[in-house]
């Protein structure tokens, strides 16, 4: 299948009163027509920044550096005009963003607020049309008395009907991709898992990718075909979904897995935190930005950065742990 997203070298940083926060790091990945890709990591590893970058919504103080590429179906979106990628964000790929709770206007009417979606990119439809559309799509993300729900404001509606309500706004224009940033967060945990697996029925019968972000590594067993992991800014590892959850290679990514909340014998839930916090984004470390926490730190993880290694064609991961050359380093400098 094709590429549908490929990123290159895309950079973003925040210029504030405390310093410039490097919030993306030289991210490098692809989406492929039709697939379902996670990115995983903690809070403020850069998910949401790496996701707005695809929709060309990093505004001031932030700025995408000028080596980034973004080509989303060929075209490079960082050079697009404002009226343009107006244009391209909604028809070409939507968001549904982390607080979709808030994004909904509380003083509108959802009918309302779903046309107003088909308004902007197919203004040619008839209003009845358009109605027919938005209660044909309120019916595919499985509510049930969709004509109803047009004429009702969000308050009315519980926590999980509303995030079925983003869905559908997003997903009206028929995008060529989703991308759903912590989509089910606020929501229970049978919630969860029936929101993902309408999304996942959706895209089946439109043919979208998902770009799903979540900072749980449970979610995404279920729905993604692979799986990016991020830390302060950078991936730290990438693979199939099975390469990831069966031999997961980065330290961190072994972290993120053995704090996925787990069932012990007793049926009491297990969760082990990562112990220490990610770094100051203002001054990344000079090496692996992992080392402080890592329980295999060697002395040339705190002063360069591992480069990329593969482990299988799909499964990629930039650990010095992979790299023979950690072992002569350890040796000049008389360390393990
Ligand atoms: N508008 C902004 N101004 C300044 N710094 C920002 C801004 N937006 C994001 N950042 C910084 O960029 C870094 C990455 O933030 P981001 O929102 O991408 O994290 P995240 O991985 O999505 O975390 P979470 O799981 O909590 O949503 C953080 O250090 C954050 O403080
Ligand atoms: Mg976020």
């Amino acid at each position: 299948m094709n590429d549908l997203l490929k990123m290159r070298h895309v950079s973003v940083a925040y210029h504030t009163y405390n310093g410039v926060v490097q919030s993306v790091r030289e991210v490098s990945f692809s989406i492929k027509e039709g697939q379902t890709v996670a990115l995983v990591g903690e809070s403020g590893c850069g998910k949401s920044v790496t996701a707005k970058s695809i929709m060309g919504l990093i505004k001031k103080p932030g700025q995408v550096s000028k080596e980034s590429e973004i080509i989303f179906a060929g075209t490079d979106i960082t050079k697009l005009s404002p009226a343009k990628l107006r244009k391209f964000r909604g028809k070409e790929c939507s968001m549904i963003f982390q607080d979709a709770l808030v994004s909904l206007n509380p003083t509108m009417k959802i009918g309302k607020q779903i046309i107003e979606s088909l308004d902007n990119h197919m203004p040619e439809l008839s209003k009845d049309v358009k109605r027919k559309r938005a209660i044909e799509m309120l019916q595919m993300t499985g509510i049930a008395d969709a004509e109803q729900c047009l004429g009702k404001y969000p308050h009315e509606l519980s926590g999980g009907m509303r995030q079925r309500v983003m869905i559908a706004i997003a997903l009206i224009t028929h995008p060529k991709l989703l991308i759903a940033d912590e989509p089910t967060t606020s929501l229970d945990v049978t919630i969860q898992a029936q929101i993902l697996k309408q999304m996942k029925i959706l895209q089946k019968q439109m043919g979208m990718a998902i770009f799903v972000i979540t900072h749980d590594l449970g979610i995404v067993a279920d729905v993604a075909d692979k799986v990016i992991v991020m830390y302060a800014g950078k991936i730290v590892e990438e693979g199939e979904c099975r390469e990831i959850f069966y031999q997961p290679i980065h330290p961190y990514t072994k972290a993120l897995l053995n704090s996925v909340p787990k069932l012990n014998v007793t049926g009491k839930q297990m969760l082990q935190a990562i112990d220490g916090s990610i770094p100051d984004m203002t001054n990344p470390p000079k090496g692996c930005a992992f080392c402080d926490r890592c329980p295999y730190a060697m002395k040339v993880c705190a002063k360069y950065i591992p480069e990329e290694r593969s482990a299988s064609d799909t499964h990629k991961a930039s650990c010095w742990l992979m790299d023979e050359r950690a072992g002569r380093r350890r040796a000049e400098n008389g360390k393990a």
